[in-house]
């Protein structure tokens, strides 16, 4: 019997057949789907060379990629940060904290949902305020507490995704208590605030409304992200070329 498994690999092998290099994916990128310590059972490379920058089977981005070409090449739908933003604006709190709403998934558009406000804010930690990265990164812990001083409850959203009965961790309950109580925790929980799944459908926005936001809060790297030897430059390097063998 096949399994969907099999079959998945099977296309993929078919996939990988047409492209000059052979393709070797991260054991991140398929564990749970298959046991990581089970080795991958790889054919014959038949004298191919394996894949070492570009995936052809992705748009090509530019030579030195901006933020917002990460946004058009490589992250999934974004309409979400992008309401957010539009939301924080419309509420009049500060720019940082719109650009905080802008970017407070990016690691959920496009490179690791697990822990995503840990991610997120270390991609960005290079380029933004301190207090900007600080709070995208405890947004994730905030969000499962709720804040009637500013009219934050437990999302219901998350009592259908992750049951009634889901309780935080006890890491996260100590993340979240150490945010409590720290200098930028409304900062923070104004991204929870304004954190909300399509406020208005019907509202389309667009990234270029945020040009200017993130042209005074965002330091674009001359050398483009992923080249200019940051703390985070691999991990741009890694979401532009996600199948580079090493
Ligand atoms: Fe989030
Ligand atoms: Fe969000």
């Amino acid at each position: 019997m096949t399994t969907t498994m099999q079959r998945a690999e099977a296309a993929e092998h078919a996939m990988s057949e047409e492209l000059d290099r052979i393709v070797v994916k991260s054991v991140l990128y398929t564990s749970g789907e298959r046991d990581p310590r089970v080795p991958v059972p790889r054919p014959p490379d038949q004298g191919k060379l394996y894949l070492m920058g570009h995936d052809p089977r992705l748009p090509k981005m530019p030579d030195k990629p901006t933020l917002f070409d990460f946004f058009r090449y490589r992250f999934g739908p974004s309409a979400h940060m992008l309401q957010s933003a539009r939301l924080a604006q419309k509420n009049g709190v500060s720019e940082k904290i719109v650009l905080a709403c802008l970017l407070h998934d990016i690691a959920v558009a496009g490179f690791i949902r697990s822990d995503h406000g840990y991610w997120s804010a270390q991609l960005l930690e290079p380029y933004v305020d301190e207090e900007v990265s600080w709070a995208i990164r405890y947004h994730q812990v905030l969000r499962f507490f709720a804040d009637e001083s500013v009219g934050y409850k437990y999302p219901e959203s998350y009592v259908k995704l992750f049951g009634a009965d889901y309780q935080p961790e006890p890491h996260i309950q100590a993340a979240y208590r150490y945010a409590r109580d720290h200098k930028w925790y409304m900062t923070s929980r104004l991204i929870t605030v304004n954190d909300l799944y399509s406020f208005d459908p019907n509202v389309k926005v667009e990234l270029e409304e945020f040009t200017d936001v993130v042209g005074r809060n965002f330091k674009q790297p001359k050398e483009g992200l992923g080249f200019d030897a940051s703390p985070s430059s691999h991990m741009w390097r890694t979401i532009n070329w996600p199948t580079r063998y090493l």
